[in-house]
């Protein structure tokens, strides 16, 4: 490999922040993405990194992540650079073997620092590697205005957002059946917003952050963004009924998990209680 950009990871990563930013949910440097990099893929870049890089703390404690190599944006970076020009806006970070500090191994050329979201990204990629048997790798936030703008007119309550939420298309309960967590506003790269986020992700994929943006778990690059998209669109289907004045039929709660049988999936009927 001649350049580490020819690996399918940084490819899928790359574009992703790509398709992300064109979707206009990442203004300026708004939203973070990180990739818990495989152990074949790391191999095949080894000659890329530089493990003699200082360490950093990490702000929180992620055992289970000791070891674990991390693709992420940079802080302050634009989504809009990142596929033109990786190795200014994104970085590859080691977690040490307490899972308490991080050392960047590749990227940043430019200086900078990962994401002022690691402390969020890494507690949630500890739960979700601990709750999925390590099936969940990317982490993905951003800014998209339907869902921020319904985090000013529904209440900040996970079961109300799912509820409407669900109601909006009917495949929302089939590709998000635990539903959606909210998180009220908070002061955002800290370690208080990164622990309110991990303790709903561990049951949800999809959170809220109020007035904010949002958090998606998901397996790879397509699952997490689509998984992003459709809530999205959803979003979009509600601020539009809203704004003419409102629902006048939808599909109830019984119709919603009707849907459990036929497409097997667990549709979390604690979403109606
Ligand atoms: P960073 O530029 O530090 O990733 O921050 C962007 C953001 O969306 C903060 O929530
Ligand atoms: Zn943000």
């Amino acid at each position: 490999m001649d350049c580490i950009t020819q690996a399918s990871f940084m490819r899928g990563f790359m574009d992703l922040c790509d398709l992300s930013f064109n979707k206009g949910w990442n203004e300026r440097n708004g939203g973070n993405v990180s990739y818990r990099i495989k152990p074949e893929e790391i191999r095949e870049v080894t000659a890329f990194l530089n493990e003699e890089a200082p360490s950093q703390t990490i702000g929180i404690t992620a055992e289970n992540l000791a070891g674990e190599y991390f693709l992420v944006t940079g802080s302050t970076k634009f989504f809009m650079n990142v596929k033109s020009n990786p190795f200014d806006n994104t970085c590859i970070i080691k977690i040490d073997e307490k899972g308490e500090n991080y050392k960047i191994v590749w990227g940043l050329q430019k200086g900078g620092r990962p994401t002022s979201e690691l402390p969020t990204h890494l507690l949630n990629h500890s739960v979700k590697k601990h709750c999925t048997n390590g099936a969940h790798r990317v982490i993905m936030h951003a800014h998209p205005a339907n869902i921020i703008a319904l985090t000013f007119i529904l209440p900040l309550d996970g079961k109300v957002f799912t509820q409407e939420i669900w109601q909006m298309m009917t495949e929302c309960p089939i590709v998000f059946p635990a539903g959606i967590g909210v998180v009220e506003w908070m002061v955002p790269g800290g370690p208080e917003v990164a622990k309110a986020t991990a303790e709903l992700i561990q049951k949800q994929d999809v959170v809220i952050w109020a007035h904010h943006g949002i958090f998606c778990s998901g397996e790879d690059f397509d699952l997490t963004f689509g998984l992003m998209d459709t809530v999205e669109k959803a979003a979009e289907i509600l601020v539009k009924v809203i704004s003419c004045g409102g629902k006048r039929q939808s599909i109830g709660a019984k119709e919603i998990l009707s849907l459990a049988e036929p497409y097997s999936v667990p549709i979390d009927a604690e979403m109606f209680s």
